[in-house]
């Protein structure tokens, strides 16, 4: 089976390079294209079989299941572009949160899926998302709940909760390393300790909070509960971070939810037919 992927920027190559590593195709299996056609040849040259083709309408005839991995002002062009190349036994997915399943499936007469990847599948781990179209069936669902699971935990969700799951999966990666690194900061300010001492001091706490939390049997709470004996030092960080860190979340996710319905309305507006 041949796959494609419209978009070989940082989430399709990011992609490509996840299922190559999971070994889920071969790069003789895969099929990428990109409107700089170059940056598709150089990712085809760096896997010997993989082939770039000259268009996302070559593409597109060649596969039986694509990705599109474009930004949201850039769908209308792929979608004007390809919509009577695709046949209805083919299998989309878009990787762009604010293109609704409605307006997939009224440009394409093909199976739709909304899939939101996370930057932590390039290294086969986090979440992936998957929101399936109105005309794909249980059994294609369940194969691409399976191509998931080769390069991530898939967790099936729907579109009103495409915003929050997709900032606790995909945006988050970036909301905690600004976490770790403010405390960098606030620490080599406050201490003098060196940057290059302190950066790799977190780094190392992050990858085993991630495993503790994972493998190795703890919960949020009974990880905090084990590091802050009563009346400890952690313990007084602890209730500072609950008094400051709850609001600052809550006017992310405010600022996320508003930016989102914006984009949700400019990509509507843009794929309404004429
Ligand atoms: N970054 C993340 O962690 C993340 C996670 C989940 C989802 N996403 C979503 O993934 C989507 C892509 O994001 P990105 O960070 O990969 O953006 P990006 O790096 O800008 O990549 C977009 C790619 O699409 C190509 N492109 C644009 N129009 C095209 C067309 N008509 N035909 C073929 N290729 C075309 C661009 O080609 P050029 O080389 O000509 O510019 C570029 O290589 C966004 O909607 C984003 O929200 C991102």
């Amino acid at each position: 089976m041949k796959i494609g992927f419209i978009g070989t920027g940082s989430m399709g190559r990011t992609l490509v390079e996840a299922f190559i590593r999971a070994q889920t195709f071969r790069p003789s299996e895969i099929v990428v294209s990109n409107r700089t056609q170059s940056k598709a040849d150089q990712l085809a040259a760096k896997y010997p079989g993989m082939r770039a083709a000259q268009g996302n309408i070559e593409l597109v005839r060649e596969v039986a299941c694509f990705f599109i991995c474009v930004k949201p002002g850039e769908f209308r062009t792929v979608l004007e572009e390809i919509e009577n190349s695709v046949q209805p036994e083919q299998l989309a997915f878009s990787i762009t949160s604010p293109v609704m399943l409605e307006d997939l499936e009224n440009w394409l007469p093909c199976k739709v899926a909304k899939i939101i990847p996370s930057v932590t599948n390039q290294i086969l781990c986090g979440t992936s998302l998957y929101i399936p179209g109105s005309r794909m069936n249980e059994q294609e669902q369940n194969w691409l709940h399976q191509l998931l699971a080769t390069i991530s935990t898939p967790l099936k969700t729907d579109e009103q909760h495409t915003r929050i799951a997709s900032d606790l999966a995909s945006c988050a990666p970036a909301f905690l390393a600004k976490i770790l690194e403010q405390m960098v900061e606030a620490a080599v300010k406050k201490t003098g300790i060196p940057r290059e001492t302190a950066v790799p001091l977190v780094n190392q706490m992050a990858l085993g909070v991630g495993k503790l939390l994972t493998e190795g049997g703890y919960t949020l709470e009974t990880l905090q509960q084990r590091v802050a004996v009563p009346g400890g030092i952690t313990a007084e960080g602890l209730r500072l971070l609950d008094r400051e860190l709850s609001p600052a979340f809550e006017k992310l996710f405010h600022i996320t939810h508003d930016k989102y319905a914006d984009d949700v309305e400019k990509v509507k507006k843009s794929l309404r037919r004429d």
